[in-house]
């Protein structure tokens, strides 16, 4: 089971955009996918059109991440209905919020991979959406995690904001937890004709080199029609849809590169 924090220090760049690409495009693989929404604002949860009826959330696991109370606040995407599949969530809660002090006990920060431990065997990827902020819940997102995605919009601070984000990330892996990396930088709404993105990108890519993803995610309406609709970008119609789709494709390509995944369906891939 290999998991994935996707991370950045601002609200709005796009890291539940890019977790619902990458979950649409590992449900699209046929892989057993865990969507873990530890956002207080539930965003990805909204997204992947769950019935939270009956369940418990990610903040009844963090109070207590006993294998009871995991199972019970995991509840299958609605996506299922569309085509059958394993695309699951950790459901998100706004009391997520209280759990996302400055100051977490080395106790706290295991929480999630203590919860996630229990599932192990259920799931190929987890991919978890993070808060905007490197407070208890990001680290403890990170302690449970292989590798971060740290995604940016090609502005004028996001040199900087990507560099603290990896420092933050070397911190973590030397303290903590030696198995986490990066996996790299997201660049998300791109737009190739601004000269200011593209230079912005190549700021990235001279401070950041391979670490800078490709592709960059342009700016499309159809992950908004998608993300409102709550359904999968795969499945949503149109050339623009099915653009988006192949660059969730390739980034998820990349991520189980580094988890050294098998492909279930090599060829397949752009035939979704
Ligand atoms: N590449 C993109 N093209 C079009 N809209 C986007 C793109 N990326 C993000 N958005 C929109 O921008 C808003 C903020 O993105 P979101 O993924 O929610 O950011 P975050 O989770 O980092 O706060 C959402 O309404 C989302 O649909
Ligand atoms: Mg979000």
């Amino acid at each position: 089971m290999h998991v994935l924090s996707v991370s950045s220090l601002k609200g709005g760049v796009g890291k539940t955009t890019v977790t619902l690409g990458l979950a649409s495009a590992a449900f699209a693989k046929g892989l057993r996918t865990l969507v873990v929404d530890l956002d207080p604002q539930s965003d990805v949860s909204t997204g992947m059109d769950i019935d939270i009826a009956g369940h418990l959330n990610v903040a009844d696991v963090l109070a207590s991440p006993k294998e009871k109370i995991v199972r019970s606040a995991i509840a299958p995407s609605g996506w299922t209905k569309g085509r059958p599949g394993t695309v699951d969530v950790l459901i998100g809660s706004p009391s997520s919020i209280n759990f996302d002090g400055p100051h977490p006990s080395i106790k706290d920060i295991w929480k999630l991979e203590e919860a996630l431990a229990h599932v192990e065997s259920d799931y190929d990827i987890v991919l978890i959406d993070c808060p905007p902020s490197l407070n208890a819940l990001t680290r403890t997102a990170w302690a449970a995690s292989d590798r971060v995605a740290v995604v940016t919009e090609p502005g004028l601070f996001s040199v900087a904001a990507a560099d603290r984000a990896l420092r933050a990330i070397e911190e973590i892996r030397r303290g903590l937890s030696p198995r986490l990396q990066p996996l790299g930088i997201v660049v998300n709404r791109a737009r190739v004709q601004s000269l200011e993105h593209q230079f912005r990108i190549k700021e990235l890519r001279d401070m950041f080199g391979p670490l800078v993803l490709s592709p960059h995610l342009p700016e499309r309406t159809s992950l908004q029609q998608a993300q409102g609709a709550a359904k999968p970008l795969h499945m949503w119609p149109g050339d623009n849809a099915q653009e988006m789709s192949r660059n969730f494709d390739q980034l998820l390509l990349r991520v189980m590169r580094a988890a050294r995944m098998e492909d279930p369906q090599p060829a397949a891939t752009a035939a979704q």
